[in-house]
């Protein structure tokens, strides 16, 4: 067993009880306070800080700035350029330009702001509990892309942060805002299926096309110049990816809100693409790639449901998330296939009435019936960013439905759509996993993260706020945006801020960015008064 990879923490503790590995769960501090439907008070603006710009992060800038009572005030890479880059995102739409920092540690000023509510992590991995748990040391809400936490260790430092500092640490989870997704959560939410007793999720996606565009840590850690992602696959057995395919299985099964995920049992298969990558770009023979090109692992949760999940980055296949739902009266799946089976009775019972006779669950049910169905169904939050979502784009919109969401539950002081103990029981199955292999595929068992509160809140529910509440923040929020909007061409902000780009010293530097500084913070005052 390779003990320095990242996935195995080395402050987990467990320990064999009848042919079972148990790990041990810490106990929450004497005054900590859980963060179970932690609700803040309305922020009349969300004040953004973004740290990771590479591939993924800049969709995320260009979604957080088509946003009203948003204010995007800094950007963060480990490569200047690439977070300079996104104030053209911000200047296409005539917002302020954000400051700009850089470096590995780049980060830790941005989050010692004082103007930043939320800081959004789009780092690799290796770097996202770490940025994580700065934001949250300083005071800031966390939004962290997936996989947020690599280990046992990173989950249990998050969940302590969140609840000792009273804030939101959110997993990025795209998938769970993915059309079909929604949908088929409300219909199971209204009894549709019956009681779900068995669920898939997968994240199989052939990332040959991607592998050389990962970023690659200058800093010595990657002397072969792999990138981040395919050195971690080497280095790293398990599960590593296992939030696309769980997160929204998790959510129609109330993982923590009346049912928790109790014991799991894992098995891969041997490394055939992976090694052969590695051998490719190295010119050397490959003999140390962990993670197995296939993994698959069992979940049974403490009230005997059964989750599947599937991982494999290397093989070619089609794109496969899985999602599948099994019902005591029906059934859901996606891929490859997206259709919902009910009999004739079951479908009339939920509210739709068959067209044809001789509906049964045999076959996926015929269009007009499905039609009828997701028509009944439509969630809610579809009804509210859908049309939006669909034009912007983003995996087809759903990345745009997820920040919608995010800033709409903090503009009007909801509890966000995924909390801390999600973030912790879904990224907890790469060690989790990787621990059963490593004991030749051994049952393990999941730690508690919520520490004894997972049967609290019966039902995952998301959280609205009233149509009057829900219209007054986003008065607010558009007549902010209006303002800054405003302000920034009042006091030209932009030649201002070219001045910076364009000065021949460092000097002359120095004189802009003092001139645009100011000009920024008297946009802002500005702006103030008028709220
Ligand atoms: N949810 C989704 O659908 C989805 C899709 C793609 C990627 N992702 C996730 O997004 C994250 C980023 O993926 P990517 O494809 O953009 O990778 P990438 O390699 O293109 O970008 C990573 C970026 O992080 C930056 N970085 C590294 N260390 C840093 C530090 N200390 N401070 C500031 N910046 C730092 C790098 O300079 C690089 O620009 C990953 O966690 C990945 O899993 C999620």
């Amino acid at each position: 067993m390779q003990t320095d990879a990242q996935s195995l923490s080395p402050s987990t503790k467990w320990q064999w009880n009848k042919g079972k590995i148990v790990i041990e769960s810490p106990e929450r501090p004497a005054g900590q306070k859980d963060v179970l439907q932690l609700a803040l008070p309305k922020m009349k603006t969300v004040r953004v800080g973004f740290v990771g710009l590479g591939m993924r992060g800049p969709s995320a800038v260009a979604d957080f700035a088509l946003i009203p009572g948003v204010e995007i005030v800094a950007l963060c890479d480990y490569e200047h350029d690439r977070a300079e880059r996104q104030n053209a995102t911000l200047r296409k739409h005539g917002l302020p330009p954000a400051a700009v920092y850089s470096g590995e540690k780049g980060y830790e000023d941005l989050c010692r702001r004082n103007d930043i509510d939320l800081v959004y992590i789009a780092t690799d991995w290796d770097h996202h509990a770490i940025v994580a748990k700065c934001a949250l040391e300083n005071g800031k809400n966390v939004a962290d892309e997936v996989p947020s936490a690599m280990n046992l260790e990173e989950c249990w430092e998050l969940v302590n942060l969140a609840e000792q500092k009273q804030l939101n640490c959110m997993i990025l989870e795209n998938c769970c805002y993915d059309w079909f997704e929604m949908r088929t959560l409300n219909m199971a939410q209204h009894g549709v299926f019956g009681e779900i007793i068995r669920a898939q999720g997968a994240y199989i996606h052939n990332l040959d096309e991607f592998w050389d565009y990962y970023w690659k840590n200058p800093n010595g850690s990657d002397p072969e110049q792999l990138g981040w992602r395919l050195k971690y696959n080497r280095e790293n057995r398990g599960d590593i990816y296992a939030t696309h395919g769980l997160g929204p299985v998790a959510q129609a099964l109330d993982i923590h809100r009346g049912d928790r995920m109790a014991l799991l049992v894992a098995m891969d298969t041997k490394s055939v693409h992976g090694k052969e990558l590695v051998e490719a770009k190295t010119g050397k023979p490959c003999n140390d790639f962990r993670n197995g090109d296939h993994t698959t692992t069992l979940i049974r949760t403490a009230n005997q449901k059964v989750i599947e999940l599937q991982h494999d980055v290397m093989n070619p296949q089609p794109y496969n998330r899985l999602y599948q739902l099994t019902g005591s009266r029906g059934f859901a799946n996606k891929y490859p296939i997206e259709g919902y089976a009910l009999d004739s009775k079951q479908l009339t019972a939920s509210g739709v009435q068959p067209q044809v006779d001789n509906l049964s669950t045999h076959s996926f049910m015929p269009e007009a019936e499905r039609k009828a169905l997701e028509e009944k169904y439509e969630h809610p939050i579809l009804k509210k960013f859908g049309k939006l979502a669909k034009e912007v784009g983003g995996h087809g919109g759903m990345d745009f439905i997820m920040t919608a969401r995010l800033v709409y539950c903090l503009q009007n002081g909801l509890p966000l759509d995924m909390d801390v103990y999600d973030l912790a029981e879904w990224c907890a199955i790469a060690e989790l996993s990787a621990l059963s292999m490593d004991n030749d595929c051994a049952p393990v068992t999941f730690p508690d993260f919520t520490r004894g509160l997972w049967n609290k809140y019966q039902g995952y529910r998301h959280a609205y706020a009233s149509p009057e509440e829900e219209a007054a923040a986003e008065a607010i929020a558009q007549a902010f945006t209006k303002a800054s909007k405003e302000a920034t061409a009042k006091l030209k902000l932009w030649q201002l801020y070219d001045n910076v780009q364009n000065a021949k010293s460092d000097a002359m530097k120095q004189k802009a960015q003092t001139a645009l500084n100011k000009a920024i913070a008297k946009a802002r005052a500005i702006v103030a008064k008028q709220l």
